[in-house]
């Protein structure tokens, strides 16, 4: 029995390490889209496409081999549909992109093919001013765009295979860890986007120039352009956005710096990475998630009695985006919370600075409601940002048909009260009219 425990164990043990060598021995292959215009019909848009699946076997070395283990082609990939990448900076090998067997959610890829082209960008245009290694440029050229799962990966890259070969090398990888940015306002918000060139093309130390493009509802903007060939920002209308260019060079870390959150910042934002005839561009999506500021008017509710009608008003304000549910709740001295519905809730307004404000106004009917002697009156806003509360007290006098003691306290209190009123202004009219004459007369 003991043997049979030990030659178990060993088969575990043997199983796990198999498994674990499989997953750490390189790069799993990833499956994509081949999607190109159908041939023989001309250009331009409205072009048909045909879309065909397609599967690359990833090498981070180019002397090793994909081992045979890890080449099976699913039978409805075409074999000319098959491509042997060497990615050197093993920019496909991100987890992001490999989900565990067997879950439903893949990551999406795409692959086109791709022509090397000069640049018009005024930013850009330098690159190719002296004609660059035009033979180098005669290849099959395909640009993939594949997106992680979760966002946390954003990727496109630009490779080469000597013509008629199967075997692209990537020379230029564009990609963002971050394809959907929340802040609220006034933070430091980084876009984050980076760049690989490929150390063994010859366009390597040949210069690049970065572009940011803001992109929101078909308006487009240029933010941010670097000309690194003339080592020149190109001007732009936007402030407060900025490059590392230390990193820039360092790292190719292109991470788009905004110092101060606004409203107006919130959409697409695409970094474009220029080298001499080639390009690849990643989007990265800003939000700005602001929730709102609530305050209730009256505050504090007057006393009311049974039966009376109290209006009670809640604004929300300075938030962003749009969306917003107000409700109102009310928490009985037992501590049981109910929900008195949304009020009638008026339009929305919008402030300078972008942020929106939207009042609900409740009217509070205590005897038909029956909030028994009054207790938290709330304001609740559900907001993408956050649920924000704001309350008051409600005090109901006399509940359940005033009972003879809560008549007689009232009419007390309205006795001395008046008296003291009576007394306050006879003190307060008496002083007052040395001073003040002019104002005395025309009150008489
Ligand atoms: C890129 O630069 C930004 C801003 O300077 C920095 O916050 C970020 O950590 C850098 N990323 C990498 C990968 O170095």
């Amino acid at each position: 029995m003991a043997n049979l425990a030990t030659i178990l164990k060993i088969c575990v043990l043997t199983l796990v390490v198999c498994v674990v060598q499989v997953a750490g021995s390189g790069c799993p292959a990833l499956e994509c889209w081949f999607v190109q215009e159908k041939p023989g019909r001309g250009g331009g848009i409205g072009t048909p496409m045909s879309q065909e699946k397609s599967i690359m076997y990833i090498r981070t070395d180019p002397d090793s081999e994909v081992p045979d283990s890890q080449r099976r082609t699913p039978a409805d990939i075409s074999p000319s549909r098959v491509y042997y990448v060497i990615d050197l900076a093993a920019s496909f090998c991100s987890s992001a992109l490999h989900p565990p067997a067997g879950s439903v959610t893949k990551p999406q890829c795409e692959i086109n093919p791709f022509i090397p082209h000069a640049s018009m960008v005024k930013w850009a245009a330098a690159l190719t001013e002296s004609a660059q290694s035009p033979a180098y440029l005669q290849a099959d050229w395909f640009s993939v765009a594949a997106q992680g799962l979760d966002g946390e990966l954003t990727l496109s890259n630009v490779m080469r295979a000597p013509t008629g070969s199967k075997e692209p090398n990537v020379i230029l990888s564009v990609s963002s860890k971050t394809a959907v940015v929340r802040s609220r306002l006034g933070e430091r918000v980084h876009l984050d986007c980076g760049f690989w060139v490929n150390p063994s093309s010859p366009l390597f130390g040949t210069g690049f120039s970065v572009e940011w493009r803001y992109q929101y509802r078909g308006e487009g903007r240029l933010v941010l352009a670097y000309d690194g060939k003339s080592d020149r920002f190109a001007e732009t209308t936007e402030t407060g956005a900025e490059l590392d260019i230390a990193s820039l060079y360092e790292t190719g870390n292109a991470t788009l710096i905004l110092e101060e959150a606004q409203v107006r910042h919130s959409g697409t934002y695409i970094c474009t990475v220029y080298l001499p005839h080639l390009l690849a561009q990643v989007a990265v999506d800003l939000e700005i998630v602001e929730p709102p500021s609530l305050s209730i008017f009256p505050s504090p509710l007057p006393l009311s009695l049974p039966g009376q009608v109290v209006s009670v008003q809640c604004e929300a304000s300075g938030f962003n985006p749009l969306s917003l549910d107000l409700s109102w709740e009310f928490v009985g001295a037992d501590g049981k919370v109910r929900s008195l519905g949304q009020g009638s809730v008026t339009g929305h307004r919008q402030a300078s600075d972008g942020t929106f404000s939207q009042t609900t106004r409740l009217e509070l009917d205590s005897s038909k409601l029956g909030l028994g002697r009054g207790g938290e009156v709330r304001c609740v806003a559900e907001h993408a940002g956050g649920t924000r509360r704001a309350s008051v007290t409600l005090n109901v006098i006399g509940i359940s048909a005033p009972s003879i003691e809560d008549s007689m306290a009232m009419v007390a209190v309205a006795l001395v009260l008046y008296g003291l009123i009576k007394v306050l202004f006879w003190m307060c009219s008496s002083s007052d009219t040395s001073d003040t004459d002019s104002k005395d007369k025309k009150e008489k």
